[in-house]
């Protein structure tokens, strides 16, 4: 088989460059080894930046967002016994987010892909990438008991974090791995319950950071510090609500239980590798960093990702110009450090680290406290919160 890009991974990256490409002409397909239906059912963050959600308006993929998303203007910070609102809309001239998840966003993408007659490859096994020093790299993989093999110019390693594209780039000689992990993890709940809040809640407090997020009026997302080696049997429903409670009722918050239908614990780490390209080899989103969910800027970083890469091979194909794809590292690695400051930052900023001592303690609350009350602090967080502009 032969096409123009082959892209390891139907996540976020791959299905969105796949997308755009074929809005500019230029042919591609998607492999990847969980099945469609695994895809679309796995539970991932859910806040898009304005960016993103441009993105996905402008580019024909953005109805079911309308619909279904729900756009806030602001966030709470809640600390020392009150809440904080941060005006996001306000403080970024005029730009928000929407509460929509990923899933549904690669659900949006799958049907656009395969109603414009995209080939996305779902359940294959052995990838294989050779040639990324020719000007015909191949994809190789297994499906449905047979070898396949295609032909490319450029191949895109969107293959997440379990990447396999990654470690092609060679380590040491050519590659280099930053990497942080955290003491704590967050379990995570899908619950039956209305919302307890209009807006996320991040709540810093002294059992620990929790976060009140939503889905729908009838599906919260809520979630909570623990320890990176619990296990979520050890919670019953009871005790999860008890505790979501107590960390956030000084500040005033009523939580608004309701039957749990899915526990999940998160492992937290900031990772990036560089160079996130290779000869003819590209990497995309998770495959090339990781952030802590706590800024909610994985799935937008992917994106942000592709965005750039869709215009470098544009142009290449346009008029045989590589300078984008040349500059491709150089471009979105000032994103992607800026995303990881900030994931840092919030991180530091609202969870108990379990070797703080009460100066660490009383910092964080100097370092909220700024945030809520000078403008130009206020305006630094919601500026990284909407997103940079993608251009
Ligand atoms: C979510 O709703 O899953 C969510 C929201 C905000 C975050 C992280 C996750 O910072």
């Amino acid at each position: 088989m032969r096409t123009q890009v082959g892209i390891v991974g139907a996540g976020p990256a791959g299905l969105m460059l796949s997308h755009l490409l074929h809005q500019r002409g230029v042919d591609s397909v998607v492999i990847d080894l969980r099945g469609r239906q695994e895809i679309e059912e796995t539970i991932k963050a859910g806040v898009l930046e304005q960016g993103t959600v441009d993105l996905m308006t402008q580019t024909g993929v953005g109805d079911r967002m309308k619909r279904d998303g729900f756009v806030h203007h602001g966030i709470n910070l809640a600390f020392a016994g009150q809440m904080h609102r941060i005006d996001l809309h306000e403080l970024s001239g005029g730009r928000s987010v929407v509460v929509y998840a990923q899933h549904e966003v690669l659900k949006d993408l799958i049907a656009k892909r395969l109603q414009d007659g995209g080939d996305l490859r779902f359940g294959v096994s052995d990838t294989k990438v050779e040639g990324l020093d020719t000007e015909q790299p191949t994809v190789s993989f297994q499906q449905d008991g047979e070898l396949q093999r295609l032909e490319c110019d450029f191949v895109i390693g969107a293959d997440g974090s379990r990447t396999y594209t990654r470690f092609l780039i060679p380590e040491g000689t050519v590659r280099t791995d930053f990497f942080r992990q955290y003491p704590f993890a967050w379990f995570g709940i899908l619950a039956e319950a209305p919302p307890s809040s209009d807006e996320l809640i991040y709540a810093h407090s002294d059992r620990g950071f929790a976060l009140i997020s939503t889905r729908s009026p009838s599906v919260q997302r809520l979630y909570f510090q623990v320890d990176p080696s619990t296990n979520t049997d050890d919670w019953s429903d009871d005790r999860i609500w008890e505790e979501l409670q107590a960390r956030t009722s000084g500040a005033g918050a009523t939580i608004k239980a309701g039957p749990i239908f899915r526990k999940d614990v998160l492992q937290f780490r900031s990772f990036v590798c560089e160079p996130m390209q290779y000869g003819r080899l590209y990497l995309a989103g998770d495959a090339a960093h990781t952030v802590p969910p706590t800024g909610a800027k994985g799935m937008n970083l992917a994106i942000a990702d592709v965005h750039v890469l869709d215009r470098a091979l544009g142009a290449f194909y346009d008029a045989k110009d590589t300078g984008l794809l040349e500059s491709y590292t150089a471009t979105v690695l000032k994103r992607v450090w800026r995303a990881q400051h900030f994931s840092w930052w919030m991180t530091s900023m609202l969870h108990t680290f379990p070797d703080a001592t009460d100066f660490d303690l009383r910092r964080q609350l100097a370092e909220l406290e700024m945030v809520t009350s000078s403008p130009t602090a206020a305006k630094t967080l919601a500026d990284n919160y909407v997103g940079l502009p993608l251009s």
